[in-house]
């Protein structure tokens, strides 16, 4: 068990002590070092047993923390984004100092950087004196943590556990990246990409933007998975195998037979959905009366478009031989 608290200068003195500690933002948990000290950053790759290849963002809570991070010639789109979405879950990919230990990056020439709005986070930042690298504070490739019992089921040997008193969105940070003069969405996230195009163009990452593959080690297309497989649900199904788990995003369903069924909201709403899509997920992966899950889809539009990255990414490796929209349950029982 990882020992757990509200005590925020204990756990800043851990970090500058180069200790990990777990700590509430407002997306998810992050895992925190100091991100000038590659040696507690490699210890969050061991803890997450995360691959060295796929880079942190690194947490501050001062605009000037930029100036030890960023390459000294900073753009003014970082600038505008920054002064429109932080504190907040915006995170700006851009030229990196060489300050930035390689393995906070690995080894790209870019950083990834977002201050948070959480209080807790802010406060954390502040109190450690440094920037904190902080992945989500889950085991590499699965579900996200949006509650401290999701970080104790999934880590060990981390220093002190922060608890979390305040609401969080729920998925990831929005991820965009900054370079010769244009915005790419890398990862649709807490902020649409709506929201980002009202302060500067941006487009969304493909094989033809000017970044390639190896410039956007986040998208895999397989990530945030339950340990137990998850289809999306087609809007012909009435009936679903035995043992199964039903995820919807409103209050009725004509299907009856489910084992279990999570309601994320009642209403629809896309903000109450992502605050519960990880719970949901993450409660049916304990319940052990369930041994398939079965989630609704949501309409792709602000933060729907988030919410649907992450329920396709949880389920990629499940649907691989299927069409999505057309999961026909008596097919999955491999
Ligand atoms: O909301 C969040 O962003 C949470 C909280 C803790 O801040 N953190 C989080 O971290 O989701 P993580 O490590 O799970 O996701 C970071 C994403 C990854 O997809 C990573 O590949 C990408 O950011 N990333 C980090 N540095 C990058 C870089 N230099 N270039 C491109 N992508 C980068
Ligand atoms: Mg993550």
């Amino acid at each position: 068990m990882i020992d757990t608290g509200t005590d925020i200068e204990f756990a800043a003195k851990c970090i500058a002590e180069g200790n990990l500690v777990a700590f509430p933002t407002e997306t998810v948990y992050g895992l925190g070092a100091d991100a000038f000290n590659p040696y507690a950053v490699a210890r969050i790759f061991e803890v997450k047993q995360r691959p060295t290849f796929d880079p942190l963002i690194v947490h501050i809570s001062e605009m000037n923390q930029i100036n030890d991070l960023y390459d000294s010639d900073i753009s003014d789109i970082v600038y505008a984004l920054a002064q429109a979405f932080w504190p907040g879950p915006l995170t700006i990919v851009h030229l990196k100092s060489a300050r930035v230990p390689d393995i906070v990056t690995a080894g790209l020439n870019t950083v990834a950087v977002r201050m948070p709005s959480h209080p807790i986070a802010l406060e954390l930042i502040r109190l450690s004196g440094t920037a904190i690298a902080a992945p989500s504070a889950n085991r590499f490739g699965q579900l996200s943590p949006t509650r401290s019992e999701h970080v104790q089921k999934q880590l060990t040997d981390v220093a002190y556990l922060l608890e979390n008193e305040y609401e969080m969105v729920g998925v990831e940070s929005t991820v965009v990246s900054i370079q010769n003069g244009k915005c790419i969405l890398l990862r649709p996230g807490a902020i649409s990409l709506t929201d980002i195009n009202k302060v500067v163009p941006c487009t969304v990452f493909n094989k033809d933007s000017s970044l390639d593959k190896l410039h956007a080690p986040g998208l895999l297309k397989s990530h945030y998975s339950p340990n137990k497989p998850l289809y999306i649900l087609a809007e012909d199904i009435n009936n679903l195998p035995l043992n199964s788990g039903l995820i919807l995003h409103k209050k009725l369903t004509t299907i009856t037979n489910a084992n279990r069924i999570i309601s994320t909201s009642e209403t629809q709403n896309s903000t109450e959905i992502a605050a519960n899509l990880f719970i949901a997920l993450h409660t049916m992966e304990d319940d052990t009366t369930v041994s398939q899950i079965f989630i609704e889809p949501v309409e792709e539009t602000d933060l729907g478009v988030a919410i649907m990255d992450r329920i396709r990414k949880a389920s990629y490796r499940y649907n691989l031989n299927l069409v999505e929209s057309k999961v026909i349950p008596n097919r999955l029982s491999t």
